[in-house]
């Protein structure tokens, strides 16, 4: 089938390429010509396991190609996806501004029936807006076509997105026309595995459940940050706790991982956003707002931890960060905890060096050269003269390492362990003071 993605950017270019991989024949639109220019000459702009290996070989393929021309795009795909920004306003609601210009483009240019696919992460009631702006745009080109507007909500996980795609929980549909569902059933048909993961349903439960999802797992993390700041007060261990309750299926093992908080592109504007949705609406939604606050505060948890271990003082003090992304396997720093600790530090006198995978360039596009902050080539060389190192990034890759070579290097043996990865007991073996998250029974006496 002829699909079309309007924006080229992390949404866009992974369902591109995975509907590409399917056999469809997939135009990608961006208004940035440096990024198609970047596409069309083999680069990929984003970093995502598996995306640069899967867009070659589609482009090779010829099922994949990559254009500023909105007009071609338009006239190529009967399905014409949306998978453009949609960043938070300064209030917290999400700013429809790119959506619904790739809206007036589509209806700018269509000339027979066309369906139009919400991808980007819009508010309840969006595709509504998104058919008056078409109908409006028409309606001023003296024409009358039909067209249709469909909510299915992407749930890629960043670092697994391509495998979110290909091998999808649930596909998420809504529309309230019975053809334009079987439209995208056979679009979607290659993606059901052993069973059908299509779920149909009309516009505005299938707008909300993408954020309902999000808005369940951020408030899983928050409840077990709080739990873990209780553990602490009480002398418990979180992680002891962890597993008692994850026992019990109602509750399960996953997204109950206690940390320094969450970040990324998803969680933070969407609770945000959703909770603004509901505000304008006349509802307080109250769990919201404490799932935004406990987060919020998570993230000053490491910088507390490591002030109070200073006795208050940071100044002049160097301290060795582990991890910068907001997760592993990306370099998206978007409301990473990495940066609330960095510029605490900062604020408080202290000196930064720092070690990421892949976050490297990222950090540097956003802090740019600065005194206080060294990017290190790798992990030991992070750690050359600092004061003490701080865990903030789960990566594989520091999840056992040499506690030996850590103590020779610290200036103070002590490791602030915000993610909970490293083997206390081994680390205190080595000499190193350990601090860790909601782990009183593992606090230095
Ligand atoms: C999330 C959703 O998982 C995905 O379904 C949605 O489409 C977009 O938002 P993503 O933002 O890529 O995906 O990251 P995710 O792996 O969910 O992690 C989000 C944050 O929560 C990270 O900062 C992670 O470190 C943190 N986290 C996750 C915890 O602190 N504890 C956990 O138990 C799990």
């Amino acid at each position: 089938m002829d699909v079309t993605i309007f924006g080229s950017g992390y949404v866009g270019l992974v369902t591109g390429v995975c509907l590409a991989e399917v056999g469809n024949n997939v135009l990608c639109i961006d208004i940035d010509p440096k990024k198609i220019d970047l596409l069309n000459s083999g680069g990929v702009p984003i970093y995502e396991p598996g995306l640069d290996e899967m867009i070659q070989s589609n482009r090779e393929a010829g099922r994949l190609r990559f254009s500023t021309d909105a007009k071609a795009g338009v006239e190529h795909g009967l399905f014409q996806f949306i998978a453009v920004g949609t960043p938070p306003d300064e209030d917290g609601s999400a700013d429809l501004q790119y959506v619904l210009a790739v809206a007036r483009t589509i209806a700018e240019h269509m000339d027979e029936y066309r369906i139009l696919v919400d991808k980007s992460t819009v508010p309840v009631g969006t595709a509504d807006k998104v058919s008056d702006t078409v109908r409006e745009v028409l309606a001023s080109r003296g024409h009358e076509l039909e067209f249709d507007v469909v909510s299915n909500p992407e749930f890629l996980k960043e670092g697994a997105a391509i495998d979110d795609f290909m091998r999808p929980d649930r596909i998420v549909v809504g529309t309230d026309n019975p053809r334009t569902a079987e439209l995208l059933r056979a679009l979607y048909a290659p993606f059901n595995r052993s069973h059908d993961r299509l779920m149909l349903m009309d516009v505005r439960s299938a707008e909300l459940t993408k954020y309902a999802a999000n808005a369940m797992l951020a408030t899983k993390i928050s409840f077990m940050n709080e739990l873990s700041n209780i553990a602490d007060a009480v002398g418990a261990d979180i992680e002891k706790v962890r597993v008692g309750i994850g026992s019990d299926p109602r509750i399960g093992y996953q997204f109950i991982y206690p940390g320094c908080g969450y970040g990324g592109s998803c969680f933070p504007k969407d609770v945000r956003a959703l909770e603004h949705t509901a505000r304008a609406l006349g509802y307080e939604a109250a769990l919201l707002q404490a799932v935004e606050a406990v987060n919020f505060r998570q993230k000053e948890v490491l910088f507390s931890k490591i002030r109070d271990y200073f006795g208050g003082d940071l100044a002049g003090k160097t301290i060795a960060i582990w991890g910068l992304s907001f997760k592993p396997n990306t370099d998206d720093m978007r409301e990473a905890s990495s940066r609330v600790l960095m510029e605490a530090l900062w604020d408080a006198g202290a000196r930064v060096q720092a070690y990421d995978p892949v976050a490297t360039e990222e950090t540097q596009r956003l802090y740019g050269e600065r005194a206080d902050l060294t990017l290190a080539a790798d992990a030991l060389a992070a750690l050359d003269g600092a004061d003490a190192l701080a865990v903030v990034t789960e990566w594989s890759q520091f999840r056992s390492p040499n506690f030996d070579a850590i103590r020779a290097r610290l200036r103070t043996p002590v490791i602030f362990d915000g993610r909970n990865i490293l083997d206390g007991p081994l680390a205190r073996a080595a000499g190193l003071t350990y601090v860790s998250i909601g782990r009183a029974t593992l606090m230095p006496a």
